[in-house]
């Protein structure tokens, strides 16, 4: 199947040479077309290029593209997408007057979850990941990380999964796996940190091996949480099985986390919302990519991810949603963009390289997606007639997208 699209507007994140990601001040770079066509055959790019150099071909599709803004689909590297019911209550608890951590401490937050994740049938809880993956595709994600997280157990963890693995199977976007079995100690846990951390890694992660079930290993390392010690242990035990680790980390508290994810080749931090001089330190000329959740941030109000300083530093940055139904219950990567740019002053260039090419970096896939570039998954947006990209971000709470495009068919 071929399809060609003319008289784009604006085509964006146009790059000739597979790079893997941009850092610190190429990020204000936004390299694009104007007045371009783009060809896609067999759900790649093949080809792109200025309106004077259009193919002249007559049997292909062709889409008119007038007016409009086209660029990659996004690249969402961190989500808890898979996830049982909702947490309304502490939603309003909050609003009441209750912290994040007060409510964990009443046995809300992650252990909620978890109890509901329990008590749910597992095509129950696909269906419900199917209505919110066909939502953010809608909102044109086209490559997104699930972590599981909420069963914290051998069973409950493997349930979270084989329903990832579902979707992977039954959706055209790129999907990745992401075991993070280390999210919270199960109350039966409490006293004996110990005793999970050996299940996790005894039994979790050999049986999750043998079904191939994850790409990557996760851990929330955080004060009251699992310790920079308890999770370098588990970012050893998942290398061994193949696992590169994505970590939660500097959400709340600094505890010197950053260096060792960086030390055990951390393919990303992630949240980072509290960040010492030492973490940015920690982190130049590394392979490790920082990941920015300021949805979560708006959501639960706490600082945002210090944007600024980071890119000056000379270092990249990932956007991200952080999908859940406790810290950010929406997985709409275009309001992270605009919060992106709004309250961490990323500029758009800046927002949007972060949420393609470097969130494909963040996910591992950036060798295939997060640009346009001859070769890579045809996973496109095509926004409603604007005046310039800038209109994404500006109109925040507008709907600009008129068409998603995965693998080079438009998805209805
Ligand atoms: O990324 N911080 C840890 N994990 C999630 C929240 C999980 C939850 O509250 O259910 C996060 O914000
Ligand atoms: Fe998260």
């Amino acid at each position: 199947m071929q399809t060609l699209l003319t008289n784009i507007s604006q085509l964006l994140q146009v790059r000739e040479a597979n790079i893997d990601k941009v850092s610190g001040a190429e990020m204000a770079h936004l390299p694009l077309l104007e007045n371009a066509w783009l060809w896609i055959e067999d759900g790649l790019i093949k080809d792109f290029g200025t309106m004077e150099t259009l193919p002249i071909h007559t049997s292909i599709r062709k889409i008119d593209c007038t007016g409009r803004v086209v660029l990659p689909a996004w690249c969402d590297s961190h989500t808890h997408l898979v996830y049982a019911g909702n947490r309304i209550q502490e939603f309003v608890d909050r609003i009441n007057g209750l912290s994040y951590e007060e409510i964990a401490n009443r046995g809300g937050g992650i252990l909620n979850s978890a109890k509901k994740l329990h008590e749910t049938a597992e095509d129950e809880i696909y269906e419900q990941s199917v209505l919110r993956l066909k939502e953010v595709m809608q909102q044109g994600t086209g490559a997104i990380e699930i972590k599981s997280g909420y069963g914290l157990s051998l069973e409950g963890e493997l349930k979270m999964l084989r329903i990832i693995k579902r979707l992977k199977e039954n959706f055209p976007v790129a999907i990745k796996a992401t075991f993070l079995g280390a999210h919270a100690f199960p109350i039966a846990f409490k006293e004996n940190h110990a005793g999970y951390i050996d299940l996790i890694i005894h039994e979790m992660l050999p049986a999750i091996a043998r079904e191939n079930l994850a790409d990557y290993i996760d851990a929330f390392l955080e004060t009251g949480y699992f310790s920079v010690e308890e999770t370098e242990s588990i970012m050893l035990a998942g290398k061994q099985y193949g696992l590169t680790a994505k970590i939660h980390v500097n959400q709340f508290t600094a505890i010197n986390g950053i260096a060792a994810c960086v030390k055990h080749d951390a393919l990303s931090v992630d949240h980072l919302e509290i960040l010492t001089d030492e973490d940015i330190e920690s982190l130049k000329g590394s392979g490790t990519m920082p990941v920015a959740l300021p949805s979560c941030s708006f959501f639960i109000s706490i600082p945002y991810t210090p944007a600024r300083k980071m890119l000056s530093a000379g270092l990249p940055l990932a956007l991200a949603t952080d999908f859940n139904p406790g810290t950010t219950p929406s997985g709409n990567m275009n309001l992270v963009v605009a919060t992106a740019c709004i309250k961490m002053k990323m500029t758009p260039e800046e927002a949007i390289n972060a949420a393609t090419i470097n969130g494909a970096y963040a996910m591992g896939i950036s060798e295939t997606h997060g640009s346009i570039t001859k070769g890579k998954a045809a996973n496109l947006i095509i926004t409603k007639p604007v005046q310039s990209y800038y209109q994404l971000p500006y109109a925040f709470g507008s709907n600009l997208i008129e068409d998603v495009i995965i693998s080079g068919e438009i998805i209805s």
